[in-house]
């Protein structure tokens, strides 16, 4: 086989043939289905005469091939691997062809397959050239009119985008619908679906006073868990009429839930397809994170009908045009709808611990890459959540109202397009004035930049100096990184006075907080007529996605801790004494020599836990150990054991010392209120379990009794499966297994409620893990060709950090192992879940090894691209 290809940026080329009008029909068969489609087809102006006619198409069986009506000569036309030439067209025609395909055959989840008995598609980015022939790229946009003929039986529903114009019987039990699609969009946001569906039904008036039904559509058992999506939806029409003035375009909004899914969800047009673990919820079987979770993917893939269907991307390296700019949308919705500090905190420590990790791997990337051999595998957290970490950055660095007039100019000017992220920031820089130059590098250079920083009171002068150092590592293929331009928000917080002190730069009075510009490799700041002596609290909110290091002192920290006025700063604060306290702990665990708490770490808690609040989600996150994933992003090399008994001692340690508060306010936290998913009460439970988790550290029977209680009491996922967790991961295997059993048993029908229960069995810390996952890979509930399964089995595993780690490498095996079998079934996923491998240069001898030897045994496979281009580069 020879090797794969990569694709270049700087090998774009506009279209030779534009499709204006694309009829298909698709006649369902599991394993021939066939696919008729009529492209009306028309040359660019400025190509000339002689270009020949490109469509890609994969796994594709050609039935008939013809021009404005005349059948093609096999000299005409040539078939390759990857689609399809016509020698000669004219400059404006109808091409007419069929194909067939098998969709019971289709184990990768791209283009057309069938789910649970559903057809169902997933055509981003390149799974349409797997439905028919076509020119598979998003900047080719055409009106689709689609007709499905199905069983009548068997397929009661048949979808499609648009709106229904046309329905009726067929000869043999069939019958048929057609859609219309009157907005041009590219192939990767077609979608169909038929299968036996139920709906429910609601809503929307938009602003200008267009009804809009709303439809969401999924198995039958599933009815009762739609509520919390379908109101997801509705607050974020709302929220983008609001806040962006953007509006709904169709009459018909429809959502489908299907059981095998790749992702989180896809914004088709008019026909959003969901993982159903991304839109089902239901009080007994979705804890408050899936409720939010929920909330939050609704929205996102509504709010991509603006950014991301009506203007789209040139090509696929602008991908983040796209979805930085949703995910920060769907960030800021979720943070006007939930407690903004706390959507901040866990999207700043999810960044941190995940994204900085993949910045610093063998897979680093730029936002926007200038090469890659497979596009799925670049649907990334650097794409996604860097990419919104940088439109967060430009909406602060012009102000809201400027940003917003830039985003009005974006989707007006380029409505029905096609563009880059040039044009984005283009109408930033339009609207604002300013010279976004430098701030471009964002898009081009991979890795974190680190900044270090110094300070210095003068008391003499009453002045501060500050003086920071930015620093780019190099990442594969870019050994030299140029400074870049860092919007850097900060305070002075006084020593005496606990406040935020007035700032003065260059005689220039800036409030109490401000943001100061990092454009030189190094830049000094220095504030006048400071009364008192600061604790400088930097990087406020985390303005910019950035390693800041400063020489805190652990007082320094406690002081933040309690006085800065930026929440993110005051749980920052309290997670860099934390960790001070780890480290020295690993220290000592990897010296044996014996562990000792540093008692202002207790002291820091015990003033936490003694202060009224009025924002207990934030108090939780505050009180809540930075995770072993965090812990070992922060460490040179990681020592997996060390970093795992240091952070238990942590716990145990606060939870002996503190263990009347945390009774206290487990007690007081406890509600016997009907469940709702509202803020309130979700602060509430994730204290409340936060106390539990403490009080279960120690093991002493009264904790043992409180998890016990609340898992029995069956009131919510949230507590149960929370309670279920400390159980199972405790050393009270005698107490754990009949639990579990008891709750595998009696969501044994729930595919859903399964996954979980597989994840808290294969997360236990103790040494049984890994056997526990070959034993339930023969479960009956699991499977390898659903993604949600192996996420919720394998995945889970590969966080399990003491486990998958083993010294005896039979968890990389195993890893190794289930990427084999998926490099065939589903190399999407096989490509993602082979991540924890790739970072075999973070660890110490003998694990680097042992991890090397499995990616050079996958690498020894007959490889499709997806994991070829990763196994490559982490073996690079
Ligand atoms: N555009 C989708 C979203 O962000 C994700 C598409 C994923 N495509 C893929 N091939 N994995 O909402
Ligand atoms: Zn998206």
């Amino acid at each position: 086989m020879s090797e794969p290809q990569p694709t270049y940026l700087s090998d774009y080329r506009p279209p030779a043939y534009r499709v204006t009008h694309t009829e298909l029909t698709f006649d369902l068969d599991p394993s021939a289905t066939r696919v008729k489609a009529r492209l009306h087809l028309e040359r660019h102006p400025e190509h000339e005469p002689g270009a020949a006619l490109e469509l890609d198409g994969e796994q594709l069986t050609l039935k008939a091939i013809a021009i404005d009506g005349q059948p093609l000569d096999e000299d005409e036309y040539a078939l390759t691997d990857t689609g399809l030439r016509v020698h000669r067209v004219p400059q404006r025609f109808l091409l007419d062809t069929e194909v067939n395909i098998a969709p019971e055959a289709n184990t990768a989840l791209e283009g057309l397959y069938l789910s649970n008995g559903m057809y169902c598609t997933q055509c981003e980015a390149e799974g349409f050239r797997r439905i028919t022939y076509y020119p598979d790229r998003p900047d080719v946009m055409a009106t689709f009119s689609t007709t499905v003929i199905g069983d009548a039986v068997q397929l009661p529903i048949l979808l499609s985008n648009g709106n229904p114009v046309e329905r009726g019987e067929l000869p043999g039990g069939r019958h048929f619908v057609t859609w219309d699609d009157p907005h041009p969009k590219p192939s990767y946001l077609f979608a169909l679906v038929a299968g036996d569906l139920k709906k429910v039904e609601d809503g929307f008036t938009t602003m200008s006073g267009r009804d809009v039904t709303l439809q969401i559509w999924v198995e039958e058992e599933n009815l009762d868990k739609t509520d919390h999506a379908m109101a997801s939806l509705k607050r974020a029409m709302q929220w983008d009429e609001e806040t962006y003035a953007r509006e709904y375009d169709l009459d018909l909004f429809m959502i489908v839930a299907v059981n095998d899914f790749n992702m989180g969800a896809m914004e088709n047009k008019g026909l959003n397809i969901f993982n159903s673990a991304a839109v089902l919820t239901h009080p007994h079987t979705a804890t408050d994170a899936a409720f939010q979770q929920v909330e939050g993917i609704v929205a996102h893939e509504y709010f991509h009908n603006w950014s991301g269907n009506r203007v789209t991307c040139r090509d696929w390296f602008q991908l983040s045009l796209k979805e930085g700019f949703t995910v920060f949308r769907d960030q800021c919705f979720s943070a006007d709808t939930n407690s903004a500090p706390v959507k901040r905190i866990q999207d700043v420590s999810f960044f941190r611990t995940a994204q900085f990790a993949e910045d610093a791997g063998p897979t680093a990337h730029p936002i926007r890459p200038d090469h890659y051999i497979e596009i799925t595998n670049f649907y990334t957290l650097t794409i996604y959540e860097k990419g919104a970490q940088v439109v967060r950055m430009l909406s602060n660095l012009l102000g809201w109202e400027a940003f917003r007039r830039g985003s009005d100019l974006y989707f007006e000017r380029y409505d029905g397009q096609a563009v880059t992220i040039e044009d984005f920031v283009g109408c930033m820089a339009e609207v604002s004035g300013l010279d976004l130059s430098q701030f471009m590098r964002w898009y081009s250079q991979a890795g974190t930049p680190e900044i270090d920083t110094q300070g210095e009171y003068d008391y003499a002068k009453c002045e501060y100096r500050l003086v920071l150092r930015q620093r780019t590592p190099a990442t594969p293929g870019q050994p030299d990184k140029l400074p870049l331009h860092i919007p850097l928000r900060l305070g002075l917080v006084g020593t005496k006075s606990g406040r935020d002190l007035p700032l003065t730069l260059d005689g220039e009075s800036l409030g109490s907080d401000t943001v100061i510009h990092l454009r030189e490799e190094e830049q000094e700041f220095v504030f006048t007529d400071v009364s008192e002596a600061p604790v400088p609290s930097l990087l406020r909110g985390f303005s910019a996605p950035v390693k800041l290091r400063f020489p805190y002192g652990r007082e320094d920290l406690a002081f933040l801790l309690q006085h800065d006025s930026d929440d993110f700063n005051r749980w920052d604060a309290g997670q860099r004494l934390a960790m001070l306290a780890l480290e020295d702990l690993i220290a000592a665990h990897r010296n044996g020599v014996e562990k000792v708490m540093d008692t202002r770490v207790v002291e820091a808690f015990r003033g936490l836990l003694a202060t009224e609040t009025d924002d207990k989600a934030v108090l939780a996150e505050m009180l809540t150990l930075p995770t072993e994933a965090y812990i070992a992003e922060q460490q040179a090399l990681v020592d997996v054991d060390a970093i795992h008994a240091a952070r238990e001692f942590v716990k145990q340690s606060l939870a002996a010392a503190l263990r009347d508060d945390f009774l206290r306010l487990f007690e007081e936290n406890r509600s016997d209120a009907a469940y709702a998913p509202e803020p309130e009460q979700i602060a509430q439970r994730s204290l409340k379990n936060v106390a539990l988790a403490y009080l279960m550290a120690i093991e002493d029977d009264q904790g043992i009794e409180l998890a016990r209680t609340q898992f029995a009491a069956d009131h919510n996922m949230t507590d149960v499966r929370h309670a279920l967790t400390l159980l199972v991961h405790s050393s009270r295997t005698d107490i754990a297994e009949p639990a579990l059993k008891a709750f595998g048993e009696a969501w044994a029908h729930d595919p859903l409620v399964m996954d979980q229960w597989f994840s808290i069995q294969v997360t236990r810390p103790q040494p049984d893990a890994l056997e526990r996952v070959k034993f339930l890979m023969d479960h009956p509930a699991f499977s390898l060709k659903n993604p949600n399964k192996v996420r919720a089995l394998i995945g889970a595993f590969a966080q399990n950090r003491v486990n998958f780690h083993r010294l005896d490498g039979a968890g990389y095996r195993l890893l190794a192992d289930v990427v084999i079998t998926l490099n065939q079934l589903n190399p999407e996923i096989a490509a993602r879940i082979i991540t924890p491998l790739t970072r075999w240069q973070r660890f110490e001898e003998p694990r680097q090894e042992l991890m090397k030897a499995e990616l050079e045994r996958i690498r020894a496979e007959e490889l499709s691209p997806n994991v070829y281009e990763v196994v490559e580069k982490a073996l690079a």
